[in-house]
């Protein structure tokens, strides 16, 4: 008989899952052991198919002898859907409510983790820049994805998707020329260098990394929604444990802070922008 898993018979799919994750973890250090089943056991069985593996024991072995498969299985493990302004109204509420109380602080700290290729870091830095924070402000973008944090830096996004993110910025509650935050070049769009200076990109994995210190804003949007709820569990606490008292913590439309270990820690400011403000230490 299977080995029980939450009341359930694992499957040999499921347990040659649970091996390979193993494996990853043990040669490579990152941590795909918590996150929801559901969705990682579909992005394998999708990688195995189209790299023309026969089983997954196959896959397991070959990551382990040869990093570059193991680089291949890395970027389809790691969804890095995003977009500038992505869903507008957080940017609006953010603006409206978030932005005047950091106005009051003579320095502010913001974190975005799970950046992705970067175009939540620009849109936040649009937003201080307009609101007259960018000369006292530092981001922090993280992700454990070096690849996308290479694109990240660079700043430069498909030009064709421009049309699409100066709606998205109008919707946000934007009122200047959006054309005036990049330079058109064939068909890219390059992020002007005065919105780059504020933002340090780096390396940090969630599942496994410590804290960011005395951070005034958090926000991880789009991201813990792939994590089952003993890792939702741990990145909520890092971040609790990375915000100053009276900071704020921003999460995607589907995330909540409900049911979760520090949901007392926290009050909910934006019910439908999942905006979160931290009461105490
Ligand atoms: C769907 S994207 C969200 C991007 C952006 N935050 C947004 O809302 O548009 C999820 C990002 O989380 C990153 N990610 C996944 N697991 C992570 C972890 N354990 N630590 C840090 N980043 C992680 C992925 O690499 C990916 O870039």
């Amino acid at each position: 008989m299977n080995k029980v898993e939450n009341g359930n018979h694992l499957t040999v799919d499921e347990i040659e899952i649970k091996l390979l994750l193993d494996a990853i973890f043990l040669k490579y250090g990152y941590d795909f052991r918590n996150y929801s089943r559901a969705s990682i056991k579909r992005r394998i069985t999708q990688h195995k198919t189209i790299a023309g593996y026969q089983k997954l024991s196959d896959l397991q072995h070959q990551i382990l002898v040869e990093e570059p498969a193991f680089r291949k299985l890395l970027h389809d493990l790691s969804v890095n859907v995003t977009e500038m302004f992505r869903d507008p109204l957080f940017y609006k509420k953010f603006r409206t409510d978030i932005v005047p109380i950091l106005q009051t602080y003579p320095f502010v700290r913001l974190w975005v983790a799970g950046c992705s290729t970067g175009e939540e870091v620009y849109s936040l830095a649009i937003i201080l820049y307009e609101e007259g924070l960018r000369e006292r402000c530092q981001i922090y973008a993280t992700d454990l994805n070096e690849s996308v944090l290479k694109r990240a830096k660079t700043g430069i996004f498909p030009i064709s998707k421009i049309k699409e993110y100066t709606t998205n910025y109008i919707q946000a509650g934007g009122s200047e020329q959006f054309s005036d935050y990049y330079t058109a070049r064939y068909d890219s769009a390059i992020m002007k260098k005065f919105l780059k200076d504020k933002i340090v990109f780096s390396s940090h994995n969630l599942a496994i990394d410590g804290v960011f210190n005395e951070m005034q804003v958090v926000t991880c949007r789009n991201v813990m929604i792939y994590f089952n709820r003993k890792l939702q569990n741990r990145v909520v606490t890092l971040f609790r444990d990375s915000l100053c008292t009276g900071g704020f913590l921003c999460l995607g439309k589907k995330e909540t802070m409900k049911f979760l270990s520090c949901e007392k820690d926290f009050i909910e400011i934006a019910d439908q922008e999942r905006i979160y403000r931290k009461h105490k230490s």
